[in-house]
């Protein structure tokens, strides 16, 4: 079982658009692009001129008649160049460094805030390890692509041309043969031999993100894997990821070797053409000897940056490859999908209506097999059934975690699928069979529900939730810590944090998904007069596996194998005799 959606993004050969899609990212900070792109030319100016004054003062040193005046001033032009060089270089870097932090910042943002648009479906099939993996990776890509693509690549390019023309100008056109021919050269052996490399490189990229989700995801059930006593399991199964990272990684060194001992190959031959042709025209007296120093200079000068080029190439490559990966987060679609022009969900009454819903997860299941039943505004409903016949279904339907396969679902006779995600799931607040908390404070938690309540309404929560005896027993009270995903507290105390986190949402449609299955009865049952108090307030849809809970419900729905078999109050459904009356007689003859 990979996760396949996140690496097919980094098998396919990189896409080049996604350079494109960067742009507008870019243009944040204008000025500073333009400042910056000054301090580049002026730093290429005074790295091609350099050689030019290093010749003249080897010239000037070399005639007998040298006056020392002039060296001299030209020893200080080659310092100042030397040093504008340098510091053009840095001022470029720090100007620039913000416009890329910028873009870094808000795609990473738009990521963030796409990752959590989409459906239910894509979360529960992804990889969270393999996720955050990609945009880290793709951020970094970002930063690393702006340093060189447009600060290296690019002025290196430029200023082999300067050169060439420089060369061809001023001495023969053999020198600037020499020079394009090499680079010619390098640049096409490099790009194939990368080329080459990528399928190594690739699985190496994939054999380290898979075994970091491995590690993650066994991190994350750490306590599945001590019931089990698979420690050893675990860890044999995280190093046979890791051999496998090991063998790629001795794989791409060994084609490393292959790429920087042919490009080191192609240089050291260019280099030594340059430098007999030039030692040749010194000795026919074409040249000086300060033209001498100059070509090697020069040289010098273009194969350095070249030398980088390889690395930068692979590297970018893989910068490409990993911006493209998130790129390709951002191109899943969510499969639940706000109409356009969608209005706002109005709710006034808070009356809820289910009619003939048909749904299935896989075509070749189906879950609920025509499902109608209304809970008319401010009452409660409960929905009752063996496990697996689909009552957690009806909740997330009406939250609309997914689409209906056909029926509607209607609040204050409006279709949930026509008005926007966000004024549905405003209106309905949800305490799910299977809490998880953020590794936060306990009121952090409940706070959490609605960021804009008071103190005193987070209270006033905590006490309808019956959790304000129990925080008055911890050491640390409401700043109790409650662990990652909550684990620190019991199952009760979390379902009563997360009651509480519902209630203080104040919203007009409730649904407890047993909600307080592993409350004990007491609990439980003060609980339920709290909510009592205020049931006047909002639309319950109770699912509830214990019955006790929900005898005092407005009409009670018995659901098996997705479809309703029988509908009515306690007190109907005992006198039916039917498949209520026969879990009503079971669970009171158990609790005696
Ligand atoms: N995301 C899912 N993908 C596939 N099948 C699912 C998914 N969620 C639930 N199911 C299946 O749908 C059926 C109904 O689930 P659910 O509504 O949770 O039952 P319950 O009545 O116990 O709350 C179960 O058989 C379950 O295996
Ligand atoms: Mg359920």
């Amino acid at each position: 079982m990979r996760g396949m959606r996140q690496h097919s993004a980094v098998d396919k050969p990189v896409d080049w658009r996604s350079l494109k899609k960067l742009i507008p990212y870019l243009l944040e900070f204008r000025g500073r692009i333009v400042l910056a792109l000054l301090c580049l030319i002026a730093a290429k100016l005074a790295s091609v001129g350099l050689p030019f004054i290093l010749k003249h003062i080897v010239d000037q040193l070399n005639a007998d008649n040298a006056i020392v005046i002039v060296p001299l001033a030209l020893l200080l032009a080659y310092g100042v160049v030397r040093f504008a060089n340098v510091l053009f270089g840095e001022l470029r870097d720090t100007l620039f460094g913000r416009v890329t932090e910028r873009a870094m910042r808000r795609i990473g943002h738009r990521v963030f805030q796409h990752l959590h648009s989409l459906d239910l479906a894509y979360h529960l099939n992804r990889r969270t390890g393999g996720v955050s993996r990609d945009i880290e990776r793709g951020v970094a890509g970002i930063s690393f692509l702006m340093r060189f693509m447009v600060f290296n690549i690019v002025p290196t390019f430029i200023e082999i041309g300067m050169i060439a023309v420089l060369l061809f100008w001023n001495y023969s056109i053999w020198f600037a043969v020499i020079v394009l021919v090499s680079v010619a050269a390098y640049v096409g052996f490099s790009v194939v031999a990368t080329e080459w490399r990528t399928a190594t490189v690739r699985a190496m990229n994939q054999a380290e993100s898979q075994s970091s989700t491995r590690a993650v995801d066994s991190l994350l059930n750490f306590e599945t894997v001590k019931y089990f006593n698979n420690e050893a399991f675990e860890a044999a199964r995280y190093d046979d990821n890791l051999a496998e990272w090991e063998q790629a990684r001795c794989r791409n060194r060994l084609t490393l070797f292959g790429l920087n001992g042919g490009q080191s190959l192609i240089i050291a031959c260019a280099a030594t053409a340059a430098m007999v042709l030039a030692a040749y025209r010194v000795s026919t007296g074409a040249m000086s000897i300060g033209d001498f120093v100059l070509i090697n200079a020069l040289m010098m000068q273009i194969f350095v940056p070249l030398n980088f080029l390889g690395f930068v190439y692979r590297e970018m490559k893989g910068a490409m490859a990993n911006i493209d990966a998130m790129f390709a987060l951002l191109r899943v679609d969510s499969s639940v999908q706000d109409a356009t022009d969608a209005p706002d969900l109005q709710v006034d009454q808070g009356e809820v209506r289910f009619t003939d819903v048909e749904f299935h997860y896989h075509a070749d299941r189906p879950i609920l097999k025509g499902i109608s039943f209304t809970v008319p505004d401010r009452q409660k409903v409960a929905i009752v059934g063996g496990s697996g016949s689909g009552k957690s279904t009806i909740m997330k339907l009406l939250f609309r975690f997914y689409d209906l396969n056909a029926g509607q679902i209607l609040i204050d006779g409006q279709d949930i699928s026509a008005v926007t995600q966000d004024s549905l799931r405003r209106a309905i607040s949800v305490v799910p069979q299977d809490t998880v908390l953020f590794n936060a404070s306990i009121y952090d938690n409940i706070h959490y529900g609605n960021v804009n309540a008071s103190r005193e309404q987070v209270w006033e929560a905590i006490r309808m939730a019956y959790l304000d005896e129990f925080i008055a027993q911890l050491p640390d009270g409401e700043h109790t810590q409650v662990g990652e995903r909550g684990l620190k507290l019991s199952g009760g105390e979390k379902q009563r944090v997360a009651i509480a986190r519902a209630i203080l949402k104040q919203p007009q449609i409730m649904v407890f998904d047993e909600a307080t299955s592993s409350l004990d009865s007491q609990s439980e049952q003060r609980i339920l007069a709290a909510m009592r108090r205020v049931r006047g307030s909002y639309t319950s849809l109770v699912i509830a596996h214990r019955l006790s809970t929900i005898v005092d419900a407005d009409q009670i729905i018995v659901l098996h194998q997705g479809q309703i078999v029988e509908t009515g109050t306690h007190d109907e459904l005992l006198s039916k005799h039917g498949a209520y009356a026969a879990a009503w007689r079971l669970q009171n003859s158990d609790s005696v």
